[in-house]
């Protein structure tokens, strides 16, 4: 092995959103792009230095190409041991669950998430640290303050590592590339944490689900997990292959991309659960027969009222937390079961220091990611796990689940509308004219309802005490509604709005209605507020969610 120093120059974009580097795959095929950003985790980092990395992504567009780069960039860099996912697969869960079984000092995560792949698609890279869990702020600060003074990477020449067989490879210096089996060591975490015998039994029963992989990273494990081991017949996990370009489909577990689930739930075949999971495996959506979705923010809190029933948290939970877009269902639970709630900015990592701490044992946002402390991502499988065994336990269907839940604790109708691919200036303005004037609105009223607090989001740590800013504008009013304004964090194309709405109903007679139009004052509301058509001339939402 040779190793070249290649003298670049930075690229003034590789400043990491909320989930690392984001950006359209032609950007990504720029010589130097992926290679200064890389290199720049390698000096921000270096513990990685003589440590192990664990390496792997959804099998996207680029993956393979990108894979082979960043195992000789790590070469090069003096990591002494690489563990990289057959073929250059690994889900997101995976990575975080395989850094923390290693003891690795790091992982790096090759994935878009949910947004489309193939050559006009998008592509991604995240580096996640030794907890397993997304970067720290202050590490994805450095590492971008690296990519703006970079100047040269380093990289091995001539290598011939065949990635797409698991075996070990020991290299003249010592170094030692590992190729391992994306699914196993995934699997072997989820048995401490449910029964398996139970599981199987309720899918061996006559039970029927349906698991959507999209196509993308997750197909391995559910047709592992579900079929092979749980005994769910064969068939049960569609698009189970993982393609570059995702079959075309938009690997976002949503009623809209999961449309083919939804249908299947809905259809003759009488099924009993669905699932879905992204192009990375954290997400998931989960359907009820006949097709009802469980939106996200009652997804969390129907896990956190039942994680008991499944044998990793029979002891209870010690803690819980949301987003603070997330509906305050969760907060509900958290009345009821006497449970500290913290409420965090967007992004998992700062669930992470909570986990970490040991503060919470549960966490969630509306953004369809649910997960725990078993590791320091999201797990779309996971959660698909967890809800199979709240099912196997309560002999009662997802429908029936949530109507209880409900019938409890009251229904937060929840939507969140996105104003996608917005001129970025025109949604700066937008945001900082609504913050200029939040002083001024409680009081006033919007579409029948007044304004009793509004204020912008702040975030201290209580771990660390780090402080994290301008995390999004909440608007309280007096019928129990809130709406909260923020700019997505993980856009590739001009900005996106993204408006939460949602209103809490206490009455069991009214929980039966539908969310868009218990909900239609409160976009009428957002839409006064913040001059929505005459700054964006626009009148509707891109995505409802
Ligand atoms: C990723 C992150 C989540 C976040 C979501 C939406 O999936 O892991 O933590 O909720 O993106 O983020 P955004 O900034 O686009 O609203
Ligand atoms: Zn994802």
């Amino acid at each position: 092995m040779r190793v070249l120093r290649i003298e670049t120059s930075p690229f003034p974009d590789q400043e990491p959103g909320t989930s690392g580097l984001r950006k359209a795959v032609p950007v990504f095929q720029q010589p130097h792009y992926l290679e200064n950003f890389v290199q720049s985790i390698f000096d921000a980092v270096p513990e990685l230095r003589g440590g192990t990395l664990i390496l792997g992504g959804d099998g996207r567009f680029h993956n393979a190409e990108a894979v082979r780069v960043i195992v000789a960039m790590a070469l090069a860099n003096g990591v002494a041991r690489i563990v990289v996912g057959q073929s250059g697969l690994l889900s997101t869960p995976a990575v975080s669950a395989i850094i923390r079984k290693r003891g690795a000092q790091g992982g790096i995560v090759l994935s878009a998430s949910h947004n489309p792949g193939g050559p006009d698609g998008d592509f991604g890279i995240k580096f996640n640290a030794d907890n397993g869990g997304p970067a720290a702020p202050a590490v994805t600060t450095a590492i971008f303050a690296r990519t703006r003074e970079i100047t040269a990477y380093q990289i091995a020449d001539g290598l011939e590592l065949a990635l797409g067989t698991i075996g070990m490879t020991t290299l003249g210096s010592g170094q030692v590339v590992e190729v391992i089996d994306p699914v196993t060591d995934y699997v072997a975490l989820m048995q401490t944490l449910f029964d398996f015998d139970r599981l199987s039994a309720l899918l061996r029963s006559g039970f029927r689900m349906r698991f959507d992989a999209m196509n993308a990273v997750t197909g391995p494990y559910g047709r592992r997990i579900f079929e092979e081991r749980l005994g769910a017949p064969a068939g049960s996990v569609m698009n189970a292959v993982p393609l570059p370009d995702f079959g075309g489909l938009h690997p976002d577990p949503n009623p809209v991309y999961a449309a083919e689930l939804i249908a299947a739930m809905a259809g003759a075949e009488k099924l009993d659960f669905g699932a879905a999971s992204d192009g990375d495996g954290d997400r998931n959506l989960i359907v009820g027969p006949g097709g009802q979705v469980v939106a996200p923010s009652d997804s969390v809190a129907i896990l956190a009222a039942n994680a008991h029933l499944a044998p990793g948290y029979a002891a209870g939970l010690k803690g819980v937390a949301r987003s603070m877009p997330t509906s305050r269902a969760l907060d509900r639970v958290a009345k009821g079961l006497n449970l500290p709630l913290y409420e965090t900015p967007t992004g998992w990592k700062f669930f992470g220091s909570l986990l970490d701490a040991g503060m919470i044992s549960l966490c969630g946002e509306e953004s369809a990611g649910t997960g725990s402390s078993h590791i320091r991502e999201k797990d779309g499988v996971w959660a698909v796990l967890l809800w199979l065994s709240i099912v196997a336990a309560r002999k009662q269907s997802v429908t029936e689940i949530v109507a209880d839940h409900w019938r409890r604790y009251g229904r937060d109708y929840y939507q969140r509308h996105d104003y996608e691919e917005i001129d970025s200036k025109v949604a700066n303005d937008l945001v900082a004219a609504l913050r200029g004037r939040l002083a001024t609105l409680p009081g006033q009223s919007f579409a029948g309802m007044t304004v009793t607090a509004a204020d912008e989001f702040s975030y201290t740590d209580p771990v660390d005490g780090s402080v994290t800013e301008r995390q999004g504008l909440r608007i309280l009013f007096d019928n129990d509604a809130r709406i909260v304004f923020r700019l997505s964090g993980t856009g590739t194309k001009g900005a996106t709005l993204r408006i939460y709405l949602e209103r809490f109903e206490p009455d069991p007679a009214r929980h039966g209605l539908d969310p868009a139009v218990v909900l239609e004052p409160l976009a009428k509301a957002a839409a006064a507020i913040t001059e929505l058509a005459e700054r964006t001339g626009r009148t509707e939402p891109t995505v409802v969610a």
